[in-house]
């Protein structure tokens, strides 16, 4: 750890992370990133907090111990899980873990409608509730679970009919009365077309990938520990606890979506 060429680790549940990785690497490309998913394991969002805090640190364990200068929980669930833990663990290390992007959505509706869409345990979770008690305002936050949205990405299934019927379900009774909407699962970006077109062009996504990326990289600056050969192009290296070809695939089709 500490170098300025170590690649920097990106972690989620299984592929919604690479919603994050594609932002790191408008603001990075000339970083090396190693992503792991953890698809075997997936979805965190229904399991106890104690499970996915126990698999969140045992995958960030194992990168530092392969050398990894920052890391990023790309997943809002890990996050809300074992942040806090892994910041005690870490002191130093330049960590930066995506949570759902409130304080924006606030910020641009201060007295709006703005729906929080994330997975059950990330709208359960304490994290969640004191980050809409700190930036909530005078603005009316509604905390929707979505249980089995996530498994519709990780099967590829991004613009189906099947995900138009999942998704207008759940959105239907907000229809016509929302500002925003706040992607709260790194899975969801990959189905923003569908949400835009059930919500309709008026209602305002927003998405905490952009502001993490740009943290991370804040962070690494702030440590002495971005690459100065910016001219270079980075390695982006992917890696699943499900090794099938179904995943290697989708990483790369996500990536360049
Ligand atoms: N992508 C993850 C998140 O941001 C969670 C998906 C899951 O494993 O349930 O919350």
């Amino acid at each position: 750890m500490g170098k300025t060429d170590a690649p920097i680790a990106v972690f989620d549940s299984g592929l919604g992370g690479v919603s994050v990785l594609r932002e790191m690497i408008k603001v990075m490309p000339y970083e090396d990133m190693y992503y792991f998913g953890d698809s075997i394991n997936a979805p965190y969002g229904t399991k106890s907090l104690e499970q996915v805090r126990n698999l969140t640190i045992s995958h960030v364990e194992r990168f530092m111990d392969m050398g990894a200068k920052g890391v990023v929980v790309a997943c809002n669930t890990a996050t809300s899980a074992a942040v806090r833990k892994l910041r005690e663990m870490y002191p130093t290390l330049p960590l930066v873990g995506i949570e759902p992007a409130v304080k924006p959505a606030v910020e641009r509706f201060p007295q709006g409608n703005i729906l929080v869409m994330a997975t059950p345990m990330t709208i359960r979770e304490a994290k969640l509730h004191h980050l809409i008690q700190r930036f909530g305002g005078e603005a009316n936050v509604i905390p929707l679970a979505c249980p089995g949205l996530m498994d519709f990405v990780e099967a590829g299934n991004i613009d189906s009919p099947e995900i138009y019927g999942f998704l207008r379900d759940v959105l239907e009774p907000y229809k016509g009365r929302l500002d925003g909407v706040v992607l709260g699962c790194t899975h969801y970006p990959f189905v923003r077309r569908a949400i835009v077109d059930i919500l309709g062009e008026n209602v305002a996504i927003f998405d905490g990938g952009p502001g993490t990326s740009k943290e991370i990289k804040r962070r690494l600056d702030e440590a002495g520990l971005l690459r100065k050969d910016v001219q270079r192009t980075g390695q982006i290296i992917f890696e699943n606890s499900d090794n099938s070809q179904q995943k290697q695939d989708l990483f790369w089709k996500l990536l360049n979506y």
